[in-house]
């Protein structure tokens, strides 16, 4: 097998700071990717099928098959499927349900490692980005039909950005750093159902789902100025205020919302659900006005007592990004 045989990439994991659920109506988000992700191997395979081995399992891609993963895989390849047979080993470091992109991270590690054995001459490295986004959204819609690009885009990109569908992608430069606690529930979050949750409501109900989605699309942007203006005290407001209105939308759960309250007894500045809810992970604000470490300890602490599980995600000031990417 010669080097050319075989491709290793990663992609990375994310926190929607605000604006989940309202992004898939159009509404803008603000996102940072995470240290935490995915990465695949691929090899060429001599003949067919495409294989992917994903938790110790291995699934011959399958548009009709019975696991989801089988099809996802399937679709991803479809996208373009001039590759050939290849073998995709997987794995992602972040909790599958846990709100924080696994499912995408995942996709955009097997779509690159994919095409890296396909590379074309004079391909563009953006030529090939769009076309792993496209990929990973293929493998998205056979998770959940209508996902809005978001968590792909983090899982590609990293940095901190604000992401709308069919706009430009727009970087963000925090004045300071973020330090975010991570915690877990421990109990998965289907997107797909809380997505399906709401798009139910809205059929019923359109005139409470788009003040809802309108109202977040507001704080979106007061938080994007007040993280470039690095005022973290009205950044933990908003967030405050988003999570009351994915309340209202019915995303939120009893252990999410008690999770919220821990974090500000413990000082954070703001918390809310992050990702799809429905159980899944919150992200609470660390005040930068004492020392960041031992503030993150302390709401980290709050919710171990509690018997929550978390970790401590930095989004750095004046964060650099790679150019290009457009929803
Ligand atoms: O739960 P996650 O990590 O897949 O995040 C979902 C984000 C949503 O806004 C709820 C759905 C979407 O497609 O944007």
């Amino acid at each position: 097998m010669t080097e050319s045989d075989r491709a290793e990439a990663a992609a990375c994991g994310k926190v929607i700071l605000l604006g989940e659920h309202a992004v898939v109506y159009g509404a803008p988000a603000i996102v940072a990717g995470i240290d935490r992700g995915a990465r695949a191997l691929a090899t060429r395979r001599a003949q067919g099928p495409s294989e992917l081995t994903l938790g110790g399992e291995t699934f011959a891609a399958d548009p009709e098959g019975k696991d989801d993963r089988a099809k996802a895989f399937a679709a991803l390849l479809a996208v373009e499927p001039r590759l050939g047979a290849v073998h995709v080993e997987a794995r992602s470091d972040l909790p599958a349900g846990g709100g924080l992109g696994s499912s995408a991270a995942l996709a955009v590690a097997i779509a690159r490692a994919a095409e890296a054995l396909g590379l074309r001459a004079g391909e563009s490295v953006e030529e090939r980005e769009a076309r792993v986004l496209e990929r990973a959204g293929a493998w998205e819609r056979v998770f959940h039909g209508n996902p809005s690009g978001v968590d792909a885009m983090a899982a590609a990109r990293g940095g901190c950005f604000r992401y709308q569908r069919g706009e430009s992608v727009r970087p963000i430069m925090p004045r300071s750093d973020l330090v975010v606690c991570v915690g877990s529930t421990g109990k998965p979050s289907s997107t797909r159902e809380t997505v399906g949750l709401i798009a139910s409501l809205r059929a019923r109900r359109p005139d409470v789902v788009d003040r809802s989605i309108d109202a977040i699309a507001v704080l979106v942007k007061n938080a994007h100025l007040a993280i470039e203006a690095g005022d973290l005290r009205a950044v933990g407001s908003f967030m405050d205020l988003n999570q009351m209105l994915l309340t209202g939308l019915w995303v939120s759960t009893a252990d999410l919302d008690y999770m919220c309250e821990l974090a500000r007894g413990a000082g954070a500045l703001g918390a809310k659900l992050t990702g799809g809810g429905g159980g899944g992970s919150v992200i609470a604000l660390v005040s930068p006005a004492q020392d960041q470490a031992e503030g993150a300890q302390r709401i980290l602490e709050a919710w171990k007592r509690a018997g929550f599980d978390g970790f401590v995600a930095r989004i750095p000031a004046g964060t650099p990004h790679r150019s290009g990417g457009s929803a």
